[in-house]
């Protein structure tokens, strides 16, 4: 496996693949690679002929006051753990060669799909979000692209932009991978004390139980909403940012609970900010 860090360099390598006539296959990350990361590259793996995992941690989509500075990195143990999962290339940047001095072009996604859910609290984020991956999709040129469903309204922004941009990729939403308690995978589970883990498996629960509800007939988002932050609140040190209950593609609100429904939230436990969903077909 090579581990790149020049533009030059991936469009060397995605060259000779076009030239065999390889499929390429891309995972974009921020690194600190986990079970979910590595369900993304091994389901790339299994579909494409040349992995490209990158690892940057993306200053664009990070407000003031974030967690930019402190984000885990560890780019040896992530080389490691992609190689061991197949990907043939990491691609790990630099904040020059990604925004080089004078760059001035941002891609924004309007509407609902990136003001609401974490766009309401992080504002700017879809646009960094969107921007890098543009950037990323430019130089890796990829066949599909893998994005986890732990990160709901990312790939629905995502999937409006390639849309929207008549960009040539598949988008392939892969499911939430979770720990054994239930907690959703994440690079910032690291900064949770043994407390705050603890309390991190509500949001789940909160979850499934919705989900039970509802299977149970439950049609009122608003009363499935009420339920789930009533759940959360029961654990002193959750405070939550939002609960919502919206279509599952466009993230508009709905009346009903029927059809392509997500239900996503966010929480704060201590400094850290978590975010779940679950995604069903009613
Ligand atoms: P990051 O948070 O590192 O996540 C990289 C990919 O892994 C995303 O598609 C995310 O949804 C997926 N992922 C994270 N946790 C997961 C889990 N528990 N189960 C399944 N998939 C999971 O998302 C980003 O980075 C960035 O915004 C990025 C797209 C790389 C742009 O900077």
């Amino acid at each position: 496996m090579k581990i790149l860090e020049a533009i030059g360099d991936i469009r060397e390598e995605i060259k000779e693949a076009r030239r065999n006539n390889k499929s390429v296959g891309f995972v974009p990350t921020m690194g600190y690679l986990h079970g979910g990361h590595l369900s993304l590259i091994k389901k790339a793996k299994e579909e494409n002929d040349l992995v490209i995992v990158s690892i940057f941690v993306n200053p664009t989509q990070f407000g003031p006051g974030e967690d930019f500075e402190s984000y885990p990195r560890d780019l040896k143990k992530d080389s490691s753990l992609a190689q061991s999962m197949g990907a043939d290339i990491v691609f790990s940047p630099s904040i020059e060669e990604m925004y080089p001095l004078g760059c001035s072009t941002y891609v924004e996604i309007e509407g609902d799909i990136t003001k609401k859910l974490c766009g309401a609290s992080r504002s700017g984020h879809f646009k960094g979000v969107a921007t890098v991956v543009t950037k990323l999709f430019n130089i890796v040129m990829p066949n599909r692209a893998y994005f986890g469903q732990k990160d709901a309204q990312q790939v629905a922004v995502i999937k409006r932009m390639v849309k929207d941009l008549h960009l040539d990729v598949e988008i392939v939403p892969c499911p939430i991978v979770r720990e054994g308690d239930g907690l959703a995978m994440s690079s910032r589970n690291t900064y949770l004390n043994e407390e705050e883990r603890r309390a991190g498996t509500i949001l789940s629960k909160a979850l499934f139980e919705a989900k039970e509800r509802i299977e149970e007939g439950e049609i009122n988002p608003l009363k499935i909403s009420y339920f789930i932050i009533e759940t959360i609140e029961s654990e002193p040190l959750c405070e939550i940012d939002y609960v919502e209950v919206v279509h599952g593609e466009t993230l508009e609100s709905i009346e009903r609970v029927k059809g392509d429904v997500l239900i996503a939230l966010a929480v704060k436990i201590g400094k850290t900010r978590l975010i779940d969903n679950l995604r069903l077909e009613v």
